[in-house]
């Protein structure tokens, strides 16, 4: 393992050599991470900062859990790869754990190396079941990198490509917020539903399926209404068309349940994801009924899907949430953090606009007022954060999101205490 560490400015400087363009990265002076454990994450000079952001929604369980750490080992030491075409019992043990995890009887699950992937298969079954290549998504949602996942993507921010693969239907997304009496909507959910309806009108008979994250992550931590997906997902099933769900930041016990969709009184058709069921490891998934899996019978892989080492640190990450009982916790922790979050809104009216989070899920919404642009305040503030040793999230169209994601296991202390830097380091901003 490498001890000598190159610093920021040499990373910098190899970055911009030797990398795509495409690869941002958080920060002014950014540092170079070296070192992981529990919520906290080192730099390479020693410095310590909390991680409230855990990889972007992966480390449920924090940095190198020791159980996930031994479990890794053990299996990279014993057998890493083979491929699908011999048989393990890594693969099937972890199919059988999840169809277990999973409510429903979405019990048929193939395994991918990313998000991306599991919502590009996904959308694949949807096709060979349908018989249909037509998608409705949501304007706000990410559903990843490549031509499809972007073309699913409703943000221009996270759509590079600006000409999406066809057969692809945004419609406007209601912005509810499960915690607020004012959902005095600009995209009302009626208006949404009569984009829904319309545009399921215009492709009769052909849907293959509606795409949503439970809570559009990227999007700014934003939420809908229960009656909004029970509606659609009843339309598109009187369609013939399926409900697919992409949990990749949401699942396993984020959002305080063990899915996101839970939320909403909704089974969904296929759910796809990925990020924290790896346990650190690179992994996707797509799971769904027996009876839409019986369509996809022609020959899939995946050279890394189901791994050994990946399966096996999966099943034992999903042994060590349910047995510690983490998307409960996250539940209540989130209240918690929830109930500082609007007390710091309380302080500042006129930069805060809205707060808003379930479980370990929280976004504090900047706007724009006279004295700061909401986008430059949200960095700034992130800057500040870190040189005090805390590692926050920003996300939404506008960039202006501050996102909390910690890992799951996170002390009540450590959220109290970083709401109390980040009051500080606000009144600091303003006053400059
Ligand atoms: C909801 C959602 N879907 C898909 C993806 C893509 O996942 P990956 O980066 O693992 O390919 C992400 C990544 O952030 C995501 O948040």
């Amino acid at each position: 393992m490498t001890t000598t560490w190159i610093g920021p400015e040499k990373i910098l400087a190899k970055k911009k050599e030797y990398l795509l363009p495409c690869l941002y990265h958080f920060y002014q002076n950014p540092p170079q991470i070296v070192r992981g454990k529990g919520v906290f994450v080192y730099d390479n000079e020693g410095r310590k900062y909390l991680d409230l952001f855990a990889g972007v929604s992966v480390h449920a369980l924090g940095h190198c859990h020791p159980e996930l750490v031994k479990t890794i080992c053990d299996q990279v030491s014993t057998l890493q790869h083979t491929t699908t075409i011999y048989l393990n019992q890594s693969i099937v043990n972890l199919a059988e754990a999840l169809a277990q995890y999973l409510p429903g009887d979405l019990s048929k699950s193939f395994f991918c190396a990313s998000g991306t992937e599991a919502v590009e298969g996904a959308c694949l079954l949807a096709t060979l079941h349908t018989k249909s290549s037509e998608f409705i998504a949501l304007s706000g949602g990410l559903h990843g990198r490549t031509k499809l996942g972007m073309s699913l993507t409703g943000l221009s921010f996270w759509r590079t490509d600006p000409k999406p693969v066809g057969g692809i239907t945004h419609i406007p997304a209601p912005h509810y917020n499960p915690l607020s009496e004012e959902n005095n909507l600009e995209n009302s959910e009626e208006n949404c539903l009569a984009s829904f309806k319309k545009t399921l009108e215009s492709k009769a008979g052909k849907i293959a399926a509606f795409v949503a994250e439970p809570v559009q992550g990227n999007g700014g931590i934003r939420f809908f209404s229960p009656a909004f997906f029970q509606e659609i997902h009843s339309l598109i099933k009187a369609q013939g068309g399926l409900f697919i769900v992409d949990e990749t930041q949401t699942g396993f016990g984020r959002t305080g349940k063990k899915f996101g969709f839970e939320h909403y009184g909704i089974t969904p058709d296929i759910v796809c994801g990925g990020k924290a069921l790896g346990g650190g490891t690179p992994i996707g998934f797509f799971s769904t009924t027996p009876e839409i899996a019986s369509s996809y019978t022609r020959p899939g892989a995946s050279t890394f899907g189901g791994n050994p080492v990946t399966a096996e640190a999966a099943q034992k990450f999903l042994e060590i949430i349910q047995r510690d009982n983490i998307a409960e916790m996250a539940a209540e922790k989130g209240q918690f953090l929830g109930n500082l979050l609007n007390e710091l809104s309380s302080h500042f009216p006129e930069h805060i606009a809205q707060v808003r989070g379930l479980g370990l899920m929280w976004g504090v919404e900047l706007k724009d007022h006279a004295s700061r642009n909401a986008s430059d305040l949200t960095d700034q503030i992130l800057e500040d954060l870190k040189d005090q040793g805390i590692l926050l999230g920003k996300t939404g169209p506008e960039r202006n999101v501050l996102s909390f994601l910690p890992p799951l296991i996170i002390p009540k202390e450590e959220l109290e205490k970083s709401v109390s830097v980040l009051k500080e380091i606000m009144n600091k901003a303003l006053s400059r």
